[in-house]
């Protein structure tokens, strides 16, 4: 009998998609179903469950489902998944194109080998490419014991890769399991860090080789949980409560930035809804130590519920974040009175500076609210090194040329004065309340330097001190004095605030700042 050779060809083609589909299958179920199960059982989602959250429906487009490692060494050749424990690709995150990448933990325990690493490469240069954000989802092991110095050459490409896109294309990472060894330096070089709080642990060093090197005792938590790292060590930017909660953080931050460093950040008139202004007076208390929440300013300058704060539980004496303001994105840095009187110390000088390199780098103008009663004084301050902590700060603003908008809300004193963006470090427009005091330092210790050896001598000291400091204040406590000088532009009542912000903003889009040439500057890090 003649068989029709259409028909011969059908059935080819029909083997041939079956292959597909069945290699498609494979590669979905990772490292099979026990360790989906047992990924299950530990309270973790896996690495495509992760990925249908975090990106608009079905707008995934994975590559590179078939990849396989090449080692042939203790029995791998045995064991070849298709994908090599990592799922990479891009999709729509909100209407905006994203490259991903997510570590499957039930392969390998999701280490990275050549295979991994190069997949993992391969999205970080697309998204250079096509100017668009990079997200990781990060559970892995570290680097893959059976693969050798392979592996540590893949982690090398990837840190390579991630300082190269640093200021290109916002890079950000999301631990959701663990994240040791040396594979810590990826996320560290990425721009934000976002950890689930039971989850994910982040250290260079682990509990056995802790216990080994130095005696001391330590769960996987205690050393490098999301507690320590987002309140302690300040390298977790966000904190979710869930994984699924920790995935929705990354949705919200990317909702702020803009695709590339030529983009401008997304603009959101749907939340433009302004907070009854009048409410700002009652906030500051009259006395000049009092303290009060500076967020409550914030939220009422803003958008509303547009604030979105960054590492909120380090280095609380001060406020750093994204918010909109007339639908336009900021970044806001802001002296907090309730922590260390609003007092800069070196972590705070750490954690603002990292944010306006950020914006800068990313065209998102800067908001800084001031009150602040000088630099943290204290012996573990100065020898931590307040000076090169504080020095990160003047540089990053001065290095700025992005719109900066500052306004000075009560206190601005010394050196805290002269760092938080004031008229001297290149601040576009520098706005301040009647409430403001700008000064050397605060009425009494200024009197108590002034006049040390009168008030020796003097029968009733504190009655002196109390005329001097009041005299003192009477000179300094206003920003009238700054406003003479041009060092601020406008003292304007609260209310008038939010329309001035915005009319500045309008001003300062299309500003243009040039630098002499040069490599880069030498931040003091
Ligand atoms: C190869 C690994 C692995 C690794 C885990 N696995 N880590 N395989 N290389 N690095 C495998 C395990 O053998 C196991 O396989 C499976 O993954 C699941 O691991 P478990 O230990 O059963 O899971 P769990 O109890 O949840 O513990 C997870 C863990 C632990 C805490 C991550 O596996 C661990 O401590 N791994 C090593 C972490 C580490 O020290 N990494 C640093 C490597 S050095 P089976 O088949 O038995 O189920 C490094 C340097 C990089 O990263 C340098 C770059 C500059």
């Amino acid at each position: 009998m003649h068989q029709n050779p259409r028909s011969t060809h059908n059935i080819e083609e029909n083997k041939k998609s079956k292959e597909l589909n069945k290699l498609r299958d494979k590669s979905k179920h990772g490292g099979g179903k026990k360790r989906i199960q047992q990924q299950h059982e530990k309270g973790k989602l896996t690495a495509r469950e992760r990925i249908e959250l975090l990106v608009d429906e079905g707008t995934f487009v994975e590559i590179d489902e078939f990849v396989t490692h090449q080692n042939s060494k203790f029995n791998m050749a045995e064991n070849k998944p298709l994908g090599d424990g990592v799922i990479t690709g891009y999709a729509s995150i909100s209407g905006r194109t994203t490259f991903l990448y997510s570590q499957d933990f039930t392969v390998f325990g999701g280490s990275l080998g050549k295979a991994q690493a190069d997949k993992i490469c391969k999205v970080l240069d697309l998204a250079v490419k096509t100017g668009s954000p990079v997200i990781g989802l990060l559970d892995s092991g570290g680097a893959r014991i059976q693969e050798g110095v392979d592996s540590l050459a893949g982690y090398g490409n990837i840190f390579y890769r991630n300082t190269q896109s640093s200021g290109v294309i916002p890079q950000i990472s999301i631990i959701l399991g663990p994240c040791a060894g040396g594979a810590v330096y990826s996320p560290a070089l990425t721009d934000f860090i976002l950890m689930s709080r039971s989850n994910a642990f982040m250290f260079v060093t682990g509990p056995e080789v802790v216990k080994a090197v130095t005696g001391e005792d330590v769960s996987f938590y205690e050393l490098g949980g999301s507690e320590v790292h987002g309140s302690l060590t300040g390298i977790s930017h966000l904190v979710g409560d869930t994984e699924e909660e920790t995935i929705d953080l990354a949705k919200k931050l990317l909702s702020y930035l803009p695709q590339n460093n030529l983009d401008e950040p997304p603009i959101r008139f749907d939340d433009v809804i302004e907070i009854d202004q009048s409410d700002l007076v009652a906030i500051i208390p009259p006395a000049e130590n009092e303290p009060y929440d500076m967020k409550r300013i914030i939220e009422i300058l803003t958008d509303a519920e547009s604030f979105f704060e960054l590492q909120e539980e380090w280095a609380k004496n001060i406020v750093i974040g994204f918010a909109r303001v007339g639908g336009s994105t900021v970044g806001i840095i802001a002296n907090q009175p309730l922590y260390l009187g609003g007092a800069i110390d070196y972590h705070a000088s750490d954690k603002a500076s990292r944010l306006i390199r950020f914006c800068d780098s990313f065209n998102i103008p800067i908001l800084t609210l001031v009150d602040v009663p000088g630099f943290m004084p204290g012996i573990k301050q100065e020898h931590e090194g307040i000076i090169r902590h504080g020095a990160k700060l003047l540089f990053a603003y001065s290095e700025a040329s992005v719109p900066k908008i500052s306004l000075i809300v009560r206190k601005a004193y010394g050196g805290a004065y002269i760092v938080m963006s004031s008229k001297h470090l290149g601040t576009d427009i520098n706005l301040a309340w009647p409430s403001a005091e700008i000064a050397v330092m605060g009425s009494e210790g200024a009197v108590k330097i002034l006049h040390r050896k009168k008030l020796k001598e003097e029968k009733e000291p504190e009655k002196v001190l109390a005329d001097f400091a009041q005299k003192f204040k009477d000179e300094f406590a206003n920003p009238y004095q700054a406003a003479e000088r041009g060092y601020i532009d406008k003292v304007i009542h609260p209310e008038e605030t939010r329309r001035e912000i915005v009319f500045a903003l309008h001003l300062l889009q299309n500003k243009r700042e040039q630098t002499p040439r040069r490599k880069h500057g030498i931040s003091p890090v």
